[in-house]
């Protein structure tokens, strides 16, 4: 038998309320749909797909922030239901996109590293719990002198280095990081993504990555989860992916996203038609106005995750890279 995914999403469902005031009724916003997503101990996953698609939804459901509709949460095979707040923390660890708001502007960089070892009881005492603070921050490549140091004092980079300190003091289970360079300046970008790069290496870390940035996700990822309007649309380890998306919006997007080569990046199919509206998705498969294959049958069955790694209907989503000529 197989062991347990670390973290996993089992028909994972969400609806937000919105809008609704004077005689207007509020709608309901389906920001995630029937997504099942499971993240291996010592994984990377990344998660792509444009704005509005659900991405930070699922990571909020993932660090138990936000209780799904419907579908479970599931950590070594266990509900995440039954866990406190406190406990889900413990095991898995956010690192979102703005360090700076984030971090506790009154507090200094020491007080803010040791305040997880502090609600975790982790430490038997202040001095042990400092000198665990002074090795994270050694590890994330903060000079000591920094620790007596404010937010405001530092440098993006080395709030995001602070932030995810402070998420691995604590030797939680699963990193989640949300978009955790796009704040940064391109030059500290890649600072920060070798820096996880190292501490993945070095302590064997689960990662769920969610970035933009397809190329960030190409290089860190082990295998990426595609997310269209809440729903995972394709799901491959990341040289497949990347080499031969077989989901139609996986090949647009990776056509728009990326160029290493012309002539294969022309060979993807556009994305048609309006960009996507949550508010309106359509019936079937939510990608199918924009789709140029899409069937009749696209407009009225969701088509489920295959064994091939792609939710679509299109006979050619089964086998190996489908590409149209120009
Ligand atoms: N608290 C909320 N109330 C109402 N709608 C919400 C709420 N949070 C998210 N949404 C909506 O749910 C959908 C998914 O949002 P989510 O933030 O998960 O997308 P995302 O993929 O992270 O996008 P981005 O790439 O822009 O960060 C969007 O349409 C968003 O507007
Ligand atoms: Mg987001």
């Amino acid at each position: 038998m197989t062991a347990p995914a670390l973290l996993a999403l089992r028909g994972v469902g969400h609806r937000f309320r919105v809008g609704g005031g004077f005689l207007q009724p509020s709608r309901h916003l389906q920001a995630l749909d029937d997504v099942d997503l499971a993240v291996a101990r010592g994984e990377t996953l990344g998660l792509v797909g444009e704005s509005g698609s659900g991405k930070s939804t699922a990571a909020r459901v993932m660090l138990g922030l936000l209780r799904p509709e419907t579908g479970r949460v599931e950590l070594d095979g266990a509900p995440l239901e039954g866990l406190s707040r406190l406990a889900i923390a413990r095991r898995v660890q956010p690192v979102f996109q703005d360090p700076y708001a984030s971090l506790n502007p009154a507090r200094t960089v020491e007080a803010i590293v040791r305040l997880g070892l502090e609600v975790h009881g982790i430490g038997a005492d202040t001095t042990e719990r400092r000198d665990r603070v002074a090795a994270m921050l050694d590890l994330v490549g903060l000079s000591p002198r920094l620790a007596a140091s404010h937010p405001a004092a530092l440098s993006g980079g080395q709030r995001q280095r602070v932030a995810i300190a402070r998420a691995l003091v604590i030797e939680p289970d699963v990193l989640i990081c949300d978009e955790p360079t796009s704040a940064l300046d391109v030059s500290v970008q890649a600072q920060i993504l070798n820096l996880l790069l190292d501490l993945r290496a070095r302590l064997g870390l689960t990662i769920v990555l969610i970035s933009h940035n397809l190329a960030v996700v190409e290089h860190l990822a082990d295998r990426v989860a595609v997310m269209y309007l809440g729903r995972i649309v394709e799901t491959a380890p990341v040289a497949r992916l990347f080499r031969a998306p077989r989901h139609p919006y996986a090949q647009a997007l990776l056509a728009s996203a990326l160029a290493p080569d012309p002539v294969a990046a022309r060979r993807r199919v556009p994305l048609l038609g309006a960009p996507a509206d949550p508010l309106n998705r359509p019936a079937g498969c939510a990608f199918h106005p924009r789709c140029p294959h899409a069937l009749p049958l696209c407009r009225t069955q969701t088509p489920a995750l295959g064994a091939a790694g792609a939710a679509c209907h299109l006979p050619s989503s089964d086998t190996p890279s489908q590409e149209t000529e120009p």
